[in-house]
């Protein structure tokens, strides 16, 4: 069983190559290179011994994707990681946002929708929430409008692919992620933000290892137990997992509609002082710190009821907060070293 995985030297892309190359899956990546690099290839192999097929393609080149699905013709499952995904970026560029994270979208399903089986796995956000009303968030809560246009590409995205589904063999599973973090145990794979990094905890490892100077905690006057932000930190393996539980489900054609939501998270909320305060004990060291304005954008707490992923999905997150940050750190300190 041949999976096509978009985006597969990305951070969560690669991470999970890995795990459907342990469970035997024959695995070729797309990747256009623009936020990750090919010597992510060897780290895939460290760990498994194989080197997947790797195809360096834009898919925003529909030319370009019609051509790898008749070179690749026994592809019958899809994992979509490839779209733009920084918060800041997309408001500023939204047309970006929407040619690189919609056009492919529907590029990959005109293709997969000429194939007698079509799995598609799709990497949607809990943005799709906005700030939900009710903790943890189930699958039910309300998509309500889109803080930023790439958290809208995800909500169209999703909308696009049940129209689709509706109407053709293909057969679809929305995974919703919290907060990936961490790397490989075996620090062969890990986060490779490109310039300053937006997200906290390469912030933090960043800081930790002498290349920022402090890290800027965005708040600390919200409604929150120490004011600062809640989320659902999870470990990138854990996520990682997910993907290959998901594309099995409906391999094995166990899913009960043509489209199933997953949220994936921990189910444990966490502030970003919490965070603070976990890595400082993971990594024997003081974070260097500041509390400045909030952060545009930012929802107050997010973190997933999991019943729905333990109980249907049959996959549930298994590693600490602490794990993960551990993880996150060897693997800043390894590229740093
Ligand atoms: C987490 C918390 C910040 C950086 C985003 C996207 C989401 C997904 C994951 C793609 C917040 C605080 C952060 C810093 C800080 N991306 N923070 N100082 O915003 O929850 O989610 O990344 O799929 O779609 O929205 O993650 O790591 O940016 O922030 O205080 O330097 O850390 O305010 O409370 P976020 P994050």
């Amino acid at each position: 069983m041949k999976v096509l995985v978009t985006g597969g030297l990305g951070f969560i892309g690669s991470h999970t190559v890995v795990e459907l190359q342990n469970e035997g899956f024959e695995v070729v990546i797309i990747d256009n290179l623009s936020n990750a690099d090919e010597s992510v290839l060897k780290g895939i192999e460290a760990i498994t011994g194989k080197q997947p097929i790797f195809e360096k393609l834009d898919l925003r080149e529909k030319p370009s994707v019609v051509e790898f699905f008749k070179k690749h013709s026994d592809v019958s499952g899809v994992i979509h990681f490839a779209a733009s995904k920084a918060v800041g970026e997309s408001v500023e560029n939204p047309l970006l946002y929407y040619e690189n994270n919609i056009n492919t979208l529907v590029y990959l399903l005109q293709e997969l929708q000429q194939k007698p089986e079509a799995n598609f796995i799709f990497s949607s956000s809990c943005t799709v929430y906005g700030q939900a009303e009710l903790m943890p968030i189930t699958e039910n809560a309300p998509v309500q409008q889109a803080m930023s246009p790439y958290g809208n590409t995800k909500q169209i995205g999703e909308e696009i692919i049940v129209d689709v589904a509706k109407v053709t063999n293909i057969n679809a599973i929305l995974l919703r992620y919290f907060n990936p973090i961490g790397a490989h145990p075996t620090a062969e794979l890990g986060e490779l933000p490109i310039g300053v990094p937006q997200n906290l905890i390469p912030f933090i490892t960043q800081t930790a290892v002498g290349l920022r100077k402090e890290l800027s905690v965005f708040g600390s006057d919200y409604p929150t137990a120490d004011g600062t932000c809640i989320r659902d930190y999870i470990h990138v393996v854990d996520l990682a997992k997910a993907h290959v539980v998901a594309l099995k489900r409906l391999i094995d054609k166990k899913n009960t509609d043509k489209v199933e939501t997953f949220n994936l998270g921990t189910g444990t909320g966490s502030s970003v002082l919490e965070v603070i305060n976990a890595f400082e004990k993971v990594s024997g060291q003081k974070l260097n710190y500041k509390i400045v304005d909030r952060r545009e954008g930012d929802v107050v707490e997010a973190f997933a009821n999991t019943d729905k992923a333990n109980d249907i999905l049959g996959w549930k997150a298994k590693s600490t907060l602490e794990e993960a940050l551990a993880s996150a750190w060897k693997w800043e300190q390894k590229i740093r070293g």
